[in-house]
């Protein structure tokens, strides 16, 4: 099931981060996917700000990857719009990043498709006409299990 958020303005992208970040503090792999000025880097300021985060918050384009050890959580935020090819990814070791609870916020994920760990949640984001956003959000279930034991899950949300 897909749940979808009205977002006025950047305030609300923002506090949606800010619900957002309340439901992954375990950690996940999230999918950020959206045009150029969607508002994807904004939700993920929102999600670090609601995690203790103070500083700025770069967006990642040229070094691919930016780490944010908070606490109790580890965040990285990725952003392949400026990735050449998937296989560039592998140079990145995000397997080796998953020591204790680990947030992936991953922009442009369809640009690193086969080379990407599956997403726990998939987020899009899109213009609305009256300049606001509309945000889907969708939980993939049981495919990212790699013994197989996974169950499908579909039609059920979170
Ligand atoms: N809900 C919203 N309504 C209108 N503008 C928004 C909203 N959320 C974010 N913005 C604005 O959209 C612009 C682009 O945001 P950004 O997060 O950099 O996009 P992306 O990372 O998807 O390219 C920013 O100027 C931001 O203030
Ligand atoms: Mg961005």
């Amino acid at each position: 099931m897909t749940e979808t958020h009205h977002l006025a303005d950047e305030a609300e992208t923002l506090a949606f981060g800010q619900v957002l970040a309340g439901r992954l503090e375990q950690g996940g792999v999230v999918y950020l996917s959206g045009d150029l000025g969607a508002g994807k880097t904004t939700l993920v300021r929102g999600i670090l700000r609601a995690f203790g985060f103070t500083g700025r918050v770069k967006s990642p384009s040229y070094g691919l990857i930016e780490s944010y050890e908070l606490d109790g959580l580890t965040v990285h935020h990725l952003d392949l719009y400026r990735l050449g090819h998937g296989e560039e990814i592998e140079y990145l070791g995000l397997e080796d990043l998953f020591h204790g609870p680990t947030l992936l916020l991953i922009e442009w994920p369809e640009k690193g498709q086969g080379y990407l760990p599956a997403a726990t949640t998939v987020i899009h984001l899109a213009d609305r006409v009256d300049g606001g956003r509309v945000l889907s959000l969708a939980k993939p279930g049981g495919e990212r299990r790699e013994d197989g034991k996974g169950k499908r899950e579909k039609g059920k949300s979170l």
